[in-house]
């Protein structure tokens, strides 16, 4: 690899400290002339904004972004469902930095719209093969010992347009029924512990307090290893968007299953084939059978800069940025092609890396104003490898809705445009 190159090219860390690409010759900040003739409000001129008080304090008691950040926003897709109520919209993950989603951005997905719910009137009620039938108020399950942890939620169809081609130009749209937050709340087991559990208990139906009535079987196993009941987001209560008062977390398995506004939690000695397990989320396969029970969220990453929000604007040294993330628990590397999957070059990953969590990756690169095909390539901790979509086409076809885990592709124009394409 030689800076004489005309080809855009990855930059290693050894590359980057030893290079003139580093800052200073790449021409990222302009050096400071006096004499420059600016708009008024740049150095050395003083901004405008420095000659006024501002707001003081409680002009909004609870906070907002700035005002020149109102395209940070959720988006739905509105043909894609009949109504509002029960849709989903997108997190604008390539706005987001680090790898937590703020509240107000998580994605929301509704069967029968957000119910509202009178923390003082909310109970959730554990019934069937126990020992004890009990029912609880908030403060009950704040009573238990608390645990805190990052996890994301995807939603299974996250993608799920993109199965035959590619199909929606934007990361929001074909990444961003994602998000991650820190939780607060209480382990299933725990709660488990104080109602005892009949030895034929193997599954259990959890049931959401929604108009809907969403409700999803899980077998014991997962709701003992590490479930929670939560009431808290990212230090503050739960959004009503996000199940308020309390919902269940599933961690690495597929959104739907995490049950909001969570009502009553029933053991059982076999799965409950809800409709939410049978007619929707499963998998069509190509001999016209069904899967059900496919609940792991396996390994996946989208590039977020340069992406078709976020063109290049100029020539010379950037830092790619993406998120990645495995249901099976930590993501132990990511790599990046600039040419359709040629050549891979290893990213930087960044901590905290945490189990079931989205996890940030960068890579210095250098934009020579040519066509790049820019992809991101997962692998986690088990040593699963995020496959290609004609890998996974190989064994599902292409009828599927849910579990599109595929690498995208990122095409960069001369012009610094990027579209969503499909290769091959
Ligand atoms: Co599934």
């Amino acid at each position: 690899m030689s800076k004489k190159s005309k080809n855009s090219f990855a930059i290693n860390r050894r590359q980057l400290l030893a290079s003139s690409l580093a800052l200073g010759t790449a021409g990222v900040a302009k050096s400071v002339q006096a004499s420059e003739v600016g708009p008024s409000n740049s150095p050395p001129n003083l901004p405008e904004w420095t000659t006024y008080l501002g707001d003081g304090v409680d002009v909004a008691p609870y906070g907002l972004p700035s005002e020149f950040e109102s395209h940070v926003i959720r988006r739905n897709v509105p043909w894609l469902t009949a109504t509002a109520e029960s849709s989903v919209n997108f997190t604008p993950i390539q706005n987001l930095e680090g790898f937590v989603t703020p509240n107000g951005l998580c994605f929301e997905r509704h069967h029968g719209g957000v119910a509202i719910i009178d923390p003082n009137e909310y109970r959730l009620m554990i019934n069937g093969l126990v020992d004890r039938e009990m029912i609880f108020t908030l403060d009950d399950l704040k009573r238990f010992p608390q645990t805190n942890k990052f996890y994301f939620l995807e939603c299974a169809a996250n993608g799920g347009m993109e199965w035959r081609g590619a199909q929606l130009n934007g990361c929001q749209f074909t990444f961003g029924m994602i998000h991650n937050v820190q939780y607060t709340g209480v382990k299933l087991s725990d709660i488990v512990k104080e109602t005892g559990l009949r030895p034929s208990a193997k599954w259990l139906l959890a049931e959401g307090g929604d108009s809907a009535g969403l409700a999803r079987s899980i077998p014991i196993e997962k709701a003992l290893d590490d479930c929670m009941i939560v009431w808290a987001m990212n230090g503050e209560a739960l959004r009503p968007e996000q199940g308020y008062p309390a919902r269940l977390v599933v961690p690495g398995w597929e959104g739907n299953m995490w049950i909001k506004w969570i009502r009553r939690i029933e053991f059982g000695d076999m799965p409950y084939l809800t409709r939410e397990e049978t007619s929707k989320y499963t998998d069509l396969m190509t001999d016209g059978s069904a899967r059900m029970f496919t609940w792991v969220m396996e390994a996946k990453s989208v590039v977020t800069f340069p992406s078709p929000e976020n063109p290049l604007n100029k020539k010379g040294l950037h830092q790619l940025r993406g998120l990645a993330w495995s249901g099976r628990g930590k993501i132990r590397r990511v790599d990046v092609s600039l040419d359709g999957g040629r050549n891979w070059n290893t990213t930087n990953i960044h901590g905290p890396i945490l189990n079931k969590s989205l996890t940030r990756f960068t890579m210095p690169f250098y934009w020579s104003g040519d066509e790049m095909l820019v992809q991101a390539r997962a692998v986690d901790e088990t040593g699963y490898v995020q496959p290609t979509i004609k890998e996974l086409q190989n064994v599902r076809g292409v009828n599927s809705i849910y579990h599109n885990n595929s690498i995208a592709t990122w095409l960069v124009n001369k012009n610094g445009s990027v579209e969503n394409v499909r290769l091959g």
